[in-house]
């Protein structure tokens, strides 16, 4: 802890949902008060219990009783892409399904043809409006994940570009290399050609550029087998990236437990996980990623296993997901409101899963998502009278203030 002398920021008079008891509370600490110097929390507590400070020489701020969080984490998203859906959209309307959708050539694919057309500037500038929404409701952290491009050249310019969107916007980007997300249409029929690209030349590359700083697989039915994710976590592990998956979403092929074996940060969707996988994700100190957007965007009726992820002490993490064919949503607190509302999960668990679980997802538990002493000072300010009104209501953006490493961006 520094010494009060050193202290840029504190502020007083405001309350605290410090995120550090898990899901089971916010953590709260009522009348408190925080500290900031180069760029981290340096003190937090009860305002009654601050040491004695120099006035004149910190910035003292009054909270009026508003309440402070960590800045928010959004750690599953794909904003980076070419196009859009909206004629899906309809299709689905008028009763495809959305495997249907992708065995007739749309789908992810349609995306695919949309990206690769786009230069950087274009990609650039269709992303900025959707990280500014997340940025503008307390978002301080998002993750992107390439899985447009399909092609070494293409995957390459995603990454690069969710790069370039760090220069733009105050939030701190980590960029997820899916090369494994789809089938490109020019491998049809050659789902081992196209991972002998992704394992031998894309993430080569993507290591060498130092683009990524995780690999994700989509194994499912319409996106890759088992045995072929296996071998993606083969070539990440060899690179020692951490490994994420979408897994479990449309059915249960085993891929959080494979995941597990690999001590991957993390299974996303996970709507048809079973006992076995939870088991293996718990040993593993896996987290569980829910996307209520994709969930509710396709009418998923088959519920995330919550009680059993409860039961065996599994962190949740909630995040967007925000993407063009299945969440389409770019709106955290209404994630916050459909964990509730739809998983039922509590306000707690929900605010757990966009802050120090969210953090976890991404393996930046120790520096991010909660808010304690030497954590990085990304901080948001919401005028609210109690933190379950951040899951209540959308609509209405309640954010005060947002502070990212200690500077006041909004
Ligand atoms: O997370 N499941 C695979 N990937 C995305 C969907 C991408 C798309 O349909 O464009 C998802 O839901
Ligand atoms: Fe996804």
């Amino acid at each position: 802890m520094t010494n009060s002398h050193s202290w840029q920021t504190l502020y007083i008079n405001v309350n605290l949902a410090t995120m550090t008891d898990g899901g089971n509370s916010y953590g709260e600490v009522n009348q408190g008060a925080l500290a900031i110097a180069e760029g981290k929390i340096v003190w937090l507590g009860k305002e009654a219990d601050l040491p004695s400070y120099d006035a004149s020489k910190v910035k003292v701020i009054d909270g009026k009783s508003q309440w402070l969080s960590p800045g928010l984490i959004d750690c599953h998203t794909h904003l980076v892409y070419g196009g859009n859906r909206a004629n899906e959209f309809e299709m689905r309307l008028q009763g495809k399904s959305y495997q249907e959708i992708a065995n007739a050539g749309g789908g992810i694919v349609s995306t695919v043809t949309a990206t690769r057309k786009a230069s950087e500037q274009e990609l650039l500038a269709s992303a900025l409006p959707r990280l500014t929404a997340l940025h503008q409701q307390g978002v301080t952290t998002v993750e992107i994940k390439s899985g447009y491009g399909l092609d070494t050249v293409n995957e390459i310019k995603m990454l690069k570009v969710a790069g370039l969107l760090a220069d733009e916007l105050p939030v701190t980007i980590k960029r997820t290399f899916l090369g494994a997300h789809a089938l490109p249409t020019e491998y049809k029929d050659d789902a081992d050609g196209y991972l002998d690209i992704v394992c031998n030349e894309m993430l080569p590359q993507v290591v060498n550029e130092n683009l990524a700083d995780a690999v994700d697989v989509f194994c499912e039915g319409i996106g890759f087998s088992l045995a072929q994710t296996k071998r993606v976590f083969e070539a990440a592990a060899s690179y020692n990236l951490p490994i994420k998956v979408h897994a479990e979403q449309l059915s249960n092929l085993g891929a959080s437990e494979l995941a597990a074996n690999y001590d991957a940060l993390s299974s996303d969707h996970i709507e048809f996980l079973d006992e076995a996988g939870i088991k293996a994700m718990k040993k593993s100190g896996m987290t569980a990623v829910l996307l209520p957007g994709a969930f509710y965007f396709l009418r998923e009726t088959q519920l995330p296993p919550i009680d059993l992820l409860r039961q065996y002490q599994v962190p949740m993490a909630i995040a967007t997901d925000a993407n063009p064919g299945t969440s389409p949503i770019h709106n955290i607190h209404l994630m916050l409101n459909m964990a509730c509302t739809l998983f039922k999960l509590t306000p707690s668990e929900a605010l757990a899963g966009i802050t120090c679980y969210g953090a976890k997802a991404l393996g930046l538990d120790m520096s991010k998502g909660q808010l304690a002493v030497g954590f990085d000072a990304d901080i948001a300010l919401w005028n609210i009278d109690q933190p379950a009104e951040l899951c209540y209501q959308f609509g209405v953006n309640p954010l005060s203030a947002l502070y990212q490493a200690g500077k006041q961006v909004i």
